[in-house]
């Protein structure tokens, strides 16, 4: 467009589109909080002005260590009978430039045998350049480190506090943070064959493997309550099958975890399972860790015919040594991301179910089971729209009713997931008894929510043919997901990721679930990725105002739900107190 014709186009339109719509404003919005008996007008007056501001300094106070810790279970002496005979042995670190071979070939789980499984998931480029190599012993957390930042302007409005024992955690997994892949006898994952396509991103991350004290004296010095940590399956079973040897080196790490937690005054929270499946499940062909799911994002290979009973047999032997100390086991973690078809939901609820009743019925632990969830919570574009709070309620139902029926019900599988998934081994009566009210707690991931609409507009019809189509572009989950309301904006501030900051919705969700579900609610992760951070200047990362106000209006709608809604909400973990990858 040429600048005349601009200017042309601007002379017609202040013709005809001059102002004429003034927004109606009726003052500021109610602030019950506020005295009604402020004067009409301000008056006005001179001083003689000088500077009276001056930064208040706030620092975090050190509090002794804990003399006492309370037990869940049995020492390991007394619960070791619960396990089949095991043997425990160690393994070296695989060093691919190695020029000289183990000879114990004839050991199925020797040092050969450990060195061909790394040959065999033959990670590319695999250098493993961390900068540790044992464990690092931890600094005393510099004074200048504790001394906080300017107070945010806006805090807290309402005047709740949060109960007793709720938690204030931080999370974290394995193969995210842990480093050391193919170190101390760590078996290869899946994680080691997705490297080849960049996902994850390196081998190293953050070395929390060797600097887990440091790591920890950080996390007590913030004033985290609870740590959540997730054990790598294939550290403690490198072979990962049950009557195969444990990994010494593993059981000695996680248990040294479980005390320097302990010992700075937290609680640590343990995941059994997340994402980082061994090598073994993909059997013969490792690309079919590549393959496409039917339903998650990633073939977690749970479906595996002898997935349940080695994931069952993994969760028996860090049970019975760790649940001394640790209150509480999530048996897995967003398992619905990971699933690659109808066999391997199934499984991940067998797995969960038997691992609940071991540690109930056989433990006899006092602690709790949990399993964590993914869902992003589906909000109908409309709410007065009839099909877009079906397409939201076909959303939501999906993700988590496939798996809470069950476990935290009793209950069949939605409709949503049986008609999405025909071919599922239907749950028997006998099942859902024993499946049934195997969780104490609901873990869930609620980063955002997300907007739903049906894939044509007012047409929940669409929604089952295409849920009765594999080859639909909407498939598994048959809904339009979108960011924006029923007016166009955004729902919220946008993160550098699918992350908006949504907290009206958080406490509308924890009402869904608490009363669809009828089991207290615990947030086992949420955060928030900052647009850009990492082309920021330090100074500008560390004052962390986006971030902040993520977390503080979460905080404030959970205090909501729980206090005006009724909603049972034991505890918020952080996600995570590292960067991932
Ligand atoms: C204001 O400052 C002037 C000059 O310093 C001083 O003479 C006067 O007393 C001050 N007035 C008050 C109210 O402090
Ligand atoms: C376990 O090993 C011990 C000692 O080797 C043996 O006496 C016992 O019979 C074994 N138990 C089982 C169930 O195999
Ligand atoms: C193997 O050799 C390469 C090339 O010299 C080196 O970059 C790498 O760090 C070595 N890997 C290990 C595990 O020592
Ligand atoms: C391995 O290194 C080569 C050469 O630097 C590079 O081209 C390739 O992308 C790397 N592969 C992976 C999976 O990182
Ligand atoms: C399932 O896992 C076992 C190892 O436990 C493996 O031998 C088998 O080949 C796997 N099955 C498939 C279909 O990949
Ligand atoms: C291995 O799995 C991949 C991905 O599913 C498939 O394309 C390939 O044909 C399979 N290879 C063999 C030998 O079965
Ligand atoms: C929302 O749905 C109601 C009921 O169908 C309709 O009357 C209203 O116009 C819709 N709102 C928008 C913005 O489309
Ligand atoms: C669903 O998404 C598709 C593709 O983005 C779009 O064409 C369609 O209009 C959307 N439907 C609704 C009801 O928003
Ligand atoms: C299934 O979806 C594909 C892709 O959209 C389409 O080509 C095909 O016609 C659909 N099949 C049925 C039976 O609707």
């Amino acid at each position: 467009m040429k600048s005349s014709e601009c200017l042309a186009l601007l002379a017609t339109a202040s013709a005809t589109y001059a102002q004429q719509i003034y927004i109606d404003t009726t003052g500021p919005t109610p602030r019950p909080q506020c005295s009604a008996t402020l004067t009409a007008q301000p008056s006005f007056t001179f001083r003689n002005f000088s500077f009276t501001l001056s930064d208040t300094v706030r620092t975090a106070t050190s509090v002794p260590p804990p003399t006492t810790t309370s037990i869940y279970a049995a020492a390991y002496s007394d619960l070791s009978s619960l396990l089949p005979n095991i043997s425990y042995t160690t393994w070296g670190s695989w060093n691919p430039n190695a020029t000289t071979t183990a000879s114990d070939t004839s050991d199925p789980y020797g040092q050969a045998a450990w060195t061909a499984l790394w040959e065999r998931a033959n990670p590319p480029n695999f250098t493993e350049t961390g900068v540790y190599s044992t464990t690092v012993s931890p600094t005393s957390v510099p004074s200048s480190e504790l001394l906080l930042p300017p107070r945010d302007y806006f805090g807290p409005t309402d005047c709740y506090n949060f109960p007793e024992g709720f938690m204030f955690g931080v999370s974290s997994s394995a193969s995210q943070i842990e480093g050391a892949t193919a170190q101390e006898g760590k078996g290869p994952t899946l994680m080691d064959i997705l490297i080849q396509d960049d996902r994850p991103k390196d081998y190293v991350t953050n070395e929390n493997y060797y600097l887990y004290k440091q790591d920890i004296e950080r996390i007590a010095a913030m004033g985290a309550r609870e740590y959540s940590f997730s054990i790598a399956w294939s550290r403690i079973l490198p072979f990962a099958l049950p009557g195969t040897p444990v990994n010494q080196a593993g059981l000695d790490h996680y248990s040294d975890v479980i005390d320097t937690v302990l010992a700075a005054g937290m609680i640590p929270t343990v995941t059994l399972l997340h994402f980082d499946t061994p090598l073994q499940f993909y059997g013969s062909n490792l690309s079919s860790a590549f393959e496409a799911p039917l339903i998650g994002y990633v073939n977690g290979a749970y479906q595996n015919e002898t997935f349940v009973d080695a994931f069952v047999n993994y969760a028996k032997i860090i049970m019975t040594h760790f649940s001394q100390k640790v209150p509480i086991f999530f048996t897995f973690n967003e398992p619905l991301l990971y699933s690659y078809n109808s066999q391997s939901v199934r499984n991940v609820i067998d797995a969960h179910a038997r691992v609940y009743h071991f540690y109930k019925d056989e433990l006899k632990g006092t602690g709790q089971i949990s399993i964590k969830f993914n869902d992003n919570f589906g909000v109908p574009q409309n709410v007065s729209n009839e099909a877009d709070v079906y397409a939201a309620n076909h959303f939501n139902s999906f993700q988590l009713a496939t798996f809470c029926n069950p476990i935290f019900l009793g209950e069949d599988y939605p409709d949503s997931f049986k008609q999405t998934f025909p071919d599922h081994v239907p749950l028997t009566p006998e099942d859902l008894k024993y499946i049934g009210g195997t969780a104490d707690l609901l873990g869930i991931d609620p980063y955002t929510a997300t907007v739903i609409t049906p894939p044509i507009a007012d047409d929940i019809d669409g929604i089952m043919e295409c849920a009765s189509n594999t080859s639909d572009v909407n498939f598994p989950y048959c809904v339009n997901q979108t960011t924006v309301n029923q007016y166009g904006w955004d729902i919220g501030y946008r993160s550098q990721s699918y992350v908006y900051i949504t907290p009206t919705y958080l406490r509308e969700y924890l009402g869904y679930l608490y009363n669809t579900f009828r089991a207290p609610v615990v947030i086992t992760e949420f955060g928030f990725p900052v647009f850009a951070e990492a082309e920021k200047d330090l100074p500008d990362q560390l004052f962390d105002t986006p971030r902040s106000i993520y977390y503080l209006s979460y905080m404030s709608e959970v205090l909501k739900a729980i206090w005006e809604d009724g909603v049972d909400v034991r505890g918020a973990f952080a996600w995570s107190f590292a960067d991932n990858w």
